[in-house]
């Protein structure tokens, strides 16, 4: 089994071993990133590790590691990993106080820092020929989902909402705005344009996301704009996709049980797809 890094060492999973009174095992207090590798080369490296940084500084913890630090774990381990596909999962949290107690400890303890990676599957055969489905269920999540924090109670549920209706995701929806997937970001094309939700502290900022719609602005294949999508606009939408790190860009042709669009993978999605997945064997880090 591949050894993960934790806190300094390398160790096997089960050797690596958190106090009780780790706080991110108490109160969730701690941040966490997902980072892909196709054959063995990483993806939005630079833009992970901003973001990494981004969502420790907003919960006051200080970055633990430098960029090379992070970069020569991140390398070690998907080069140990069997699998040519990886996902890298880094999780840092406040660390390990005497107490409980809300407040963060003063003074502040180390952080603790695991990173780990797991083998990624492409998208299956039935997927790419049909299409995933999806439901959509209240937004529940706090007001701070810019932050990547490691409490997912809300996504977890929504998810698992999606699973027990024989979906891949679940759309999130707030105040009459559908906003993103439980864990991933939103795209549906209307009107022959494509929309996703505008960056904010409702919708976790993306880096696939990012990357695509970079990617479309450069190419032009398609006008894309950045707006709140209104549920039930939600349902005149020709395509509906969700990206994310591990699922690149997943197709829906299904949402709550009625089709969208032709009820089929549409030519925008198979477009985009191919100049993605073409992006992916250019734009990698070493
Ligand atoms: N989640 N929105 C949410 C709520 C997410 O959890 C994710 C990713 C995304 C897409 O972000 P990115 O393109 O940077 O992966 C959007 C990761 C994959 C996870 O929790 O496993």
């Amino acid at each position: 089994m591949t050894q993960v890094y934790f806190n300094g060492h390398w160790v096997a999973p089960e050797q690596a071993q958190i106090s009780v009174f780790d706080r991110g095992f108490l109160f969730g207090d701690g941040v966490y990133e997902v980072i892909p590798a196709f054959a063995g080369r990483l993806f939005g490296l630079d833009e992970h590790l901003d973001r990494l940084g981004r969502s420790l500084d907003q919960i006051d913890i200080a970055d633990p590691l430098t960029r090379d630090e992070w970069f020569a774990i991140i390398k070690r381990l998907i080069s140990e990993c069997a699998s040519p596909d990886v996902s890298v999962y880094i999780q840092v949290t406040r660390g390990t106080a005497a107490k409980r107690d809300h407040a963060y400890p003063n003074p502040a303890v180390a952080p603790t820092v695991l990173v780990s990676g797991s083998p990624m599957a492409a998208l299956s055969e039935a997927i790419r020929r049909d299409g995933a489905q999806a439901i959509t269920v209240p937004d529940i999540r706090w007001s701070r989902c810019d932050i990547k924090s490691i409490n997912l109670l809300p996504n977890i549920m929504a998810r698992q909402q999606a699973v027990a209706a024989g979906a891949s995701e679940a759309i999130l929806v707030r105040d009459g705005l559908a906003l993103e997937g439980a864990a991933s970001n939103l795209f549906a094309v209307i009107d022959d344009e494509l929309l996703t939700a505008p960056i904010g502290p409702h919708i976790l900022g993306g880096i696939t996301r990012q990357k695509l719609l970079d990617m479309i602005r450069g190419q032009g294949q398609i006008p894309v704009l950045e707006v709140p999508i209104p549920f039930d606009r939600l349902f005149d939408a020709t395509e509906v996709f969700v990206t994310s790190s591990t699922r690149d860009l997943l197709p829906i042709t299904r949402i709550n049980d009625h089709p969208v669009g032709a009820g089929r993978i549409g030519p925008v999605w198979t477009a985009l797809n191919q100049a993605f997945q073409q992006l992916k064997t250019v734009q990698v880090s070493p």
